[in-house]
């Protein structure tokens, strides 16, 4: 586990606070390691609906800590990538809430993310080549799937920040809202998830990730999701609550 990251269960989110104020939350491999091991366990809680991100103090995220990359080769077993494969094969909602600096996988965990609320502040940097590092998180495909090509290929070759109200126009934050209102406009979103079927909505998430590229194979896929959520009992239970117009309980 990490002092450096605060983790806690807040209604039906899975909480991760990157908390490392003095060095601009730069993430360690102790930070990598405890927020994995968080987001593994959380996925067989079936009550927890999202992860939310956030940090304290004046930035989101500075990345990778540099001391760490100069001291550890990245081994096949590098807490990072344990992290990468966590974010990236989980079925839980990924939010997150950024202010300030928000730079290489600070940004680049936000192509992963459902909801991301952003301060004025906030500033995406995927700042890769401007170390003489390249893109990660699968960043070179994520971001131009979000962005389109061009822009993402601006991004990733000058490493030039993106303002908070640029990264809304582009599409890789959901909102910006008032300075210091990013966790509140987050957890505004996880709350939206509260009452909704579980199954369904894990179900639903997996299809936003799913690999199929055509439009007919993506039916068939849906399909087969489709008509297990006919035979679930979270089904009857959604159309028993309308027809006896009370809430649902699932
Ligand atoms: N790894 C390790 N330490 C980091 C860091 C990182 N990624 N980012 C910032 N820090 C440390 C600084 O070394 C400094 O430490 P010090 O107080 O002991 O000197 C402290 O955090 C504050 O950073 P500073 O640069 O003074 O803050 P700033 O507000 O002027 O700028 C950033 C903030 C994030 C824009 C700037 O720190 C930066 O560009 N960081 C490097 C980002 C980066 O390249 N990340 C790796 C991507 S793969």
């Amino acid at each position: 586990m990490s002092e450096h990251v605060s983790i806690q269960r807040t209604g039906t989110s899975l909480e991760l606070t990157l908390n490392r104020p003095d060095k601009k939350n730069a993430i360690t491999g102790d930070m990598y390691r405890a927020m994995a091991f968080a987001i593994l366990s959380a996925e067989a809680d079936r009550q927890v609906r999202s992860i939310v991100f956030s940090g304290n103090g004046n930035a989101f995220c500075s990345g990778n800590d540099l001391q760490d990359f100069l001291s550890a080769p990245l081994s096949d077993d590098a807490p990072v990538l344990t992290f990468l494969k966590a974010i990236s094969s989980t079925s839980k909602v990924m939010i997150a809430a950024v202010h300030g600096p928000c730079v290489g996988i600070g940004a680049t965990l936000l192509l992963h993310c459902d909801y991301v609320a952003a301060a004025p502040s906030a500033m995406l940097a995927f700042n890769f080549v401007k170390i003489a590092l390249v893109p990660e998180a699968a960043s070179s495909l994520l971001l131009a799937r979000t962005v389109g090509r061009l822009k993402a290929a601006e991004l990733l070759l000058t490493g030039e920040p993106v303002a908070a109200q640029e990264a809304r126009a582009l599409g890789l934050v959901s909102a910006v809202c008032a300075e210091g209102e990013q966790l509140t406009a987050a957890r505004a979103f996880a709350r939206k998830l509260d009452a909704l079927p579980p199954e369904a909505l894990v179900a639903t998430r997996k299809l936003l990730q799913a690999k199929s590229r055509t439009v007919s194979a993506r039916i068939d896929e849906e399909v087969e999701v489709f008509k297990h959520q006919l035979a679930s009992a979270e089904f009857k239970e959604a159309v028993a609550a309308f027809m006896q117009k009370r809430a649902p309980k699932y």
